[in-house]
């Protein structure tokens, strides 16, 4: 059962962005599952779940019955099970109170055992026999309508509705007299097709209630690295139309310890996919991109010591001999560091077909003097550049190209210096040292709320007005972890 769980996690992990006037949680991501995702997420459900379908045999059913020409005789089927489960036809539809999911075409075999016997007159003497029959039931219709809420930052189902109809069975007796058979058919029947329809409800009930609690221990974090964590936390209510199904997720990184900051962004419009086939839309607000660079800002993660350069002449004074006749003299052939930090958050912007980065950076030059570490200058650095993002596996990765930078002294202890005989220099470490690493690490990216199994597939995005959105198809693959996690 624990595809069907999962399907429906899915379903509601994939959210709009939409705006309720009633609830005023902020979201910064947004998914949609569309139609293609729903049906996607209901053919995973129904050939994960239809195999387990084996429910404990069937209560017994024992009568008695009067057959003309033998009179009274007591009946008993037993030992009914359910061998096989077929799904002919299945539908899913998104509605405006809940999703609904209907089978028809169902057909099921049943197996059981009977048992009869007869002592009353006109026969004197008793009769009694046993045997085997088959049962196949046709045109069996099942609906489930969920009803979908999000409480406590998590979807909460609610069974609106949950039956299933069986039109006809026929009976397949092994032994046993042909009165027996009509017998069985004329009196039984409708206690058979009542016993398998409480059965097979029964089954879909506690389906829905292990997909339930699948979706309370879903986590509201998504671990990014040791330091942060994408907040998955659900808000607000989903967004429920005919062709798809949305989530509002809060999004925001969040650091390993209780760290809150708030934007005060309002909400955006659905997320919109050029191609409408895409099985999920995810809309991911440019807040989320500061809510990281604050969090990593703020936790001191961004500065290096640079000691080793392509051009290692560069750390020694002696390489700036010309460019900085001052630093020479003051500190002749003494090994120098570079010590780089942000010096504040970067920025980004996201518009049409485009994302903008600011970078601004200190720049501190540290002679090396014995054992001692003594900054001589600091020049501050304003990078811009352009971003493209992509997806790498479940990630959104990103890679940053340099545009233009501008410099200038913020300090020095060496007097004044000509700027723009150290630009060329400040050009190549950037170039060569600095936007390699930032490289490094925004291409792992940082994982999309997607749950475990569910992988990304042909991609698609685009990049609007404060917003990057990803559409998507996915493929889903059992994990090792996913089974531990559903099967409950
Ligand atoms: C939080 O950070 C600490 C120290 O950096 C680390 O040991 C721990 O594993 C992190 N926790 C998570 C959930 O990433
Ligand atoms: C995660 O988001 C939810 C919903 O917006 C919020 O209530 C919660 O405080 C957030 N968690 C953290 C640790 O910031
Ligand atoms: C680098 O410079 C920053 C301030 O610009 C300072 O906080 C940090 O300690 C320095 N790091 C090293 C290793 O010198």
């Amino acid at each position: 059962m624990s595809p069907l769980i999962r399907h429906l996690i899915l379903i509601s992990f994939l959210l709009i962005t939409h705006p309720h006037p009633t609830t005023s949680d902020q979201s910064f991501i947004s998914v949609l599952i569309t139609q293609n995702g729903l049906d996607f997420i209901k053919n995973l459900l129904i050939t994960k779940t239809v195999p387990k379908i084996t429910p404990s045999p069937l209560s017994q059913i024992d009568r008695a019955i009067t057959v003309p020409v033998i009179g009274n005789v007591h009946v008993v089927l037993s030992d009914i099970s359910i061998y096989r489960f077929n799904v002919g036809l299945s539908q899913v539809m998104p509605r405006a109170n809940g999703v609904t999911i209907s089978g028809s075409e169902v057909t099921c075999d049943l197996s059981m055992k009977w048992h009869y016997s007869c002592g009353s007159s006109p026969f004197p003497i008793s009769v009694s026999d046993s045997g085997t029959a088959s049962i196949e039931v046709d045109g069996m219709e099942m609906v489930v309508t969920l009803g979908l809420d999000i409480r406590e930052g998590s979807l909460k189902l609610s069974t609106i509705e949950c039956n299933c109809h069986i039109h006809d069975i026929s009976v397949d007796l092994d032994g046993g007299a042909s009165w027996l058979y009509q017998g069985i058919l004329d009196a039984f029947r409708e206690e058979i097709v009542s016993t398998v329809e409480k059965a097979i409800t029964k089954i879909l009930k506690i389906e829905i209630s292990k997909l339930e609690s699948l979706l309370q221990s879903l986590p509201k974090q998504i671990p990014v690295d040791d330091l942060a964590s994408l907040n998955v936390t659900l808000v607000n209510n989903p967004f429920l139309s005919d062709t798809s199904l949305g989530f509002e997720i809060n999004g925001l990184f969040i650091e390993n310890k209780t760290y809150t900051r708030s934007y005060g962004n309002s909400l955006q419009p659905p997320v919109h996919c050029l191609d409408p086939s895409k099985m999920i839309g995810m809309a991911i607000d440019e807040a989320v991109f500061k809510s990281a660079f604050a969090l990593y800002y703020n936790a001191m993660f961004m500065h290096w010591t640079v000691d080793k350069l392509p051009e290692q002449s560069l750390l020694n004074t002696a390489g700036w001999r010309f460019i900085v006749p001052e630093l020479y003299r003051k500190y002749p052939n003494d090994n120098m560091n570079l010590n780089l930090s942000l010096s504040e958050p970067p920025a980004v912007q996201i518009s049409l077909q485009k994302i903008d980065a600011v970078i601004y950076a200190d720049l501190i030059i540290n002679v090396l003097e014995a054992d001692n570490t003594i900054p001589v200058v600091c020049i501050s650095l304003v990078i811009t550049g352009t971003s493209s993002v992509q997806i790498t596996g479940n990630n959104l990765a990103a890679h940053l190209k340099m545009d233009d930078f501008t410099m200038s002294l913020k300090w020095s202890k060496i007097g004044t210096l000509h700027m723009f005989l150290i630009q060329p220099v400040v050009w190549t470490i950037v170039e060569t040292v600095f936007l390699p690493y930032v490289n490094a690490r925004i291409g792992i990216g940082f994982p999309l709320p997607i749950i475990s199994g569910f992988m990304l597939r042909n991609a698609e995005i685009t990049t609007s007005d404060s917003r990057i959105t990803v559409c998507s198809d996915v493929t889903y693959e059992e994990l090792f972890d996913g089974i531990r996690v559903y099967d409950s």
